[in-house]
């Protein structure tokens, strides 16, 4: 089965090498990987909650497309659009907007951040805070929801995010069906976090990045600048407390770095260290940096290039929202005189099955809303137990990570299946409540 994965870069800065490292690099690597369906999409409709420059926020579109097709993206076997060319975004952002609990956008960290900074400065805790900026997660669940991801490969302060995403599509199946694939947030722990010129994570935030696409120049001078200890030329280094050796590592094979860490301890002067770093990076850097200046120099090319993505994405875009207006009732009158009979429409819920098996034990079953099993409980001594289990997974007192000592899934059940039935059997209860 072919897994969809999709990642969206907000438009609102240069790219630098941190981005490229961390998050652009192993895209492009993991875009070639068999059975992947990539969706990589510039989010400015996002940059507009931290930017109210419209000329910062389309000089870093373009800077940021360049980036990713400079990079070796091949938008022939990815989605590569940008996300204000996909009207069925904003679209299914209203749709989940009337599922998604107001509750829990008023947990998100984003906003939560912005309140307390109020608090602090003993403000009204919603001053200079934009309703963009908290219904921000609602946005996001629509661009992944409407590709239908499995994937999400995310930094860690956006996990909550993706739960958010799943809470939203789960709450929208239940009421209308089952429409919307839930996502997972993958997290990538071998992937590169670099230090910045100060040695804290290269970040704008920090202003300590070094630019991916700096000029040979300006790169060199920018190395020059990284923070080092004062250690003299012929005195070992200590390559394991060196931000500069971090950096070597993110742009050479093993062995170059084993020879590196030699020369460091040595004594390799720092300058020398400096030069080299220069050139490792800029021996990968520089035939990207010259198409990387091509394109630039050429923007109604990458114009084109991403009418040709949106095109392709609204081929998916367009035919699941259309399912989705119709599930939520946005239909052709005209549908009304064809219907010759009523159909009642009966909300399908997943259920737990308890019973006792010819080996006098007690077990259960987990049902989702098609009656496929999801869950085969082991046996239980007594039906008490087995109860205690039931409840404690309905209230999310066992985490299915624990699950496995009274239960197994059945094949190609996963506990992401679980969770979505878990959740839309939440959603029924609280319903009721
Ligand atoms: N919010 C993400 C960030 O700040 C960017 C983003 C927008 C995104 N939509 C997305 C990431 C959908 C993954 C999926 O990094």
């Amino acid at each position: 089965m072919t897994t969809r994965v999709l990642t969206g870069i907000t438009t609102s800065g240069t790219p630098h090498l941190g981005n490229y490292a961390g998050a652009i690099r192993p895209a492009i690597a993991a875009s070639l990987k068999p059975d992947t369906e990539s969706f990589y999409f510039l989010a400015d409709y996002h940059s507009l909650i931290k930017i109210a420059d419209p000329v910062r926020v389309q000089r870093s579109t373009l800077e940021i497309a360049a980036t990713w097709l400079a990079a070796g993206l091949n938008p022939d076997k990815v989605w590569f659009y940008r996300q204000s060319d996909i009207p069925q975004i904003p679209e299914l952002t209203w749709l989940l907007t009337c599922v998604a609990g107001k509750g829990l956008l008023n947990r998100a960290h984003a906003y939560k951040a912005a309140v307390d900074i109020n608090t602090a400065k003993q403000e009204d805790e919603d001053a200079g805070i934009t309703a963009g900026l908290f219904m921000y997660p609602v946005l996001m669940a629509a661009d992944i929801v409407l590709f239908g991801a499995n994937k999400v490969p995310v930094g860690r302060d956006q996990i909550q995010h993706i739960e958010m995403a799943r809470d939203f599509a789960a709450r929208f199946n239940h009421s209308y069906g089952e429409h919307l694939v839930l996502p997972e947030a993958v997290i990538e722990e071998s992937v590169a976090t670099l230090p910045g010129l100060d040695g804290r994570k290269m970040s704008k935030s920090y202003d300590n990045t070094i630019p991916l696409f700096a000029g040979q120049a300006e790169l060199k001078k920018l190395i020059a600048g990284i923070v080092t200890d004062s250690r003299l030329p012929g005195e070992a280094k200590d390559p394991d407390n060196s931000h500069l050796f971090s950096l070597y590592q993110a742009f050479s094979s093993a062995e170059k770095c084993a020879g590196f860490r030699q020369a460091l301890l040595d004594g390799l002067s720092w300058g020398e260290a400096k030069q080299a770093l220069f050139e490792t990076i800029n021996i990968e850097v520089a035939p990207m940096r010259e198409q990387y200046e091509a394109l630039i120099a050429n923007p109604e090319k990458i114009e084109r290039q991403l009418q040709a993505g949106a095109e392709k994405a609204r081929a998916i875009a367009a035919p699941l929202m259309r399912e989705l207006r119709y599930a939520v009732g946005l239909r052709n009158l005209g549908d009304i005189a064809s219907k010759t009979k009523k159909v009642i429409e009966k909300k399908a819920v997943p259920t737990f099955k308890q019973y006792r098996e010819s080996d006098g034990k007690f077990y259960f079953k987990f049902l989702n809303a098609h009656g496929d099993l999801l869950l085969q409980s082991l046996a239980f001594a007594t039906p008490k137990e087995a109860g205690k289990c039931i409840a404690d997974l309905k209230s999310g007192d066992l985490a299915l990570s624990g699950v496995q000592a009274f239960a197994v899934f059945p094949d190609g059940i996963g506990s992401a299946d679980v969770e979505a039935g878990l959740a839309a059997l939440r959603a029924v209860s609280e319903e009721k409540n």
